[in-house]
């Protein structure tokens, strides 16, 4: 069986492939040829993670799934959510997006916030969801230097040390887009 991960991240798709049976053969976007920018123009996580599957279905073909993952701000009403990736700028720049999201939380006492990733799978014409929460705080001031995107601003809940502070694995097992991938995997292997 074969499947598209809307992705051209090599990591993420020899992982996700690692946890599956042997049986289910995982292809990237560039094994398929796609090169173009899919769509992500909806106001939420979930409906962007549709989108994107819905789009692959529908101009290539293939049962596949997609992922999207925002930052939920409590103290900002959710925000920047599903524009976390451009919060300070169409320039989608990490630094940028964690400075910006320190200045607003300034003055604000509440620092919960959490991660959601949504994976939308499309497979024997329907449609299914998974979704993977990670809640925590977010910090004064950024902490470590590995990760990507807002890690070095993220603790989760129950640990003293940033998500750029801690490794891989350990994200992997406490984090959003880790519990989202397992949710899709155990759906998938049964
Ligand atoms: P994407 O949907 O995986 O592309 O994520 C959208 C944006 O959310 C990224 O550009 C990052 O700014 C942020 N983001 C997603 N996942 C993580 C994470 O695990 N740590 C920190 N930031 C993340």
């Amino acid at each position: 069986m074969q499947l598209v991960f809307a992705t051209n991240n090599l990591n993420k798709l020899k992982e996700v492939q690692s946890m599956l049976p042997q049986h289910i053969k995982l292809l990237s976007l560039k094994d398929i040829a796609c090169d173009e920018d899919i769509p992500e123009t909806q106001p939420t996580i979930e409906g962007n993670a549709i989108q994107k599957a819905e789009y692959l279905k529908n101009h290539y073909g293939y049962d596949c799934f997609a992922d999207d993952t925002g930052l939920e701000v409590h103290a900002l009403n959710g925000e920047p959510g599903v524009f976390s990736a451009r919060y300070a700028g169409p320039q989608r720049n990490a630094e940028d997006n964690t400075k910006k999201l320190l200045t607003e939380l300034k003055h604000k006492t509440n620092r919960n916030a959490q991660f959601k990733t949504v994976i939308a799978l499309h497979l024997n014409g329907k449609l299914h969801t998974f979704t993977g929460i990670c809640k925590g705080i977010i910090t004064t001031q950024k902490h470590g230097d590995g990760g990507f995107g807002y890690d070095p601003v993220f603790k989760a809940n129950g640990y003293d040390k940033t998500f750029a502070e801690i490794s891989l694995e350990e994200k992997n097992k406490i984090g959003h887009r880790g519990k989202a991938v397992s949710k899709l995997v155990e759906f998938l292997k049964n």
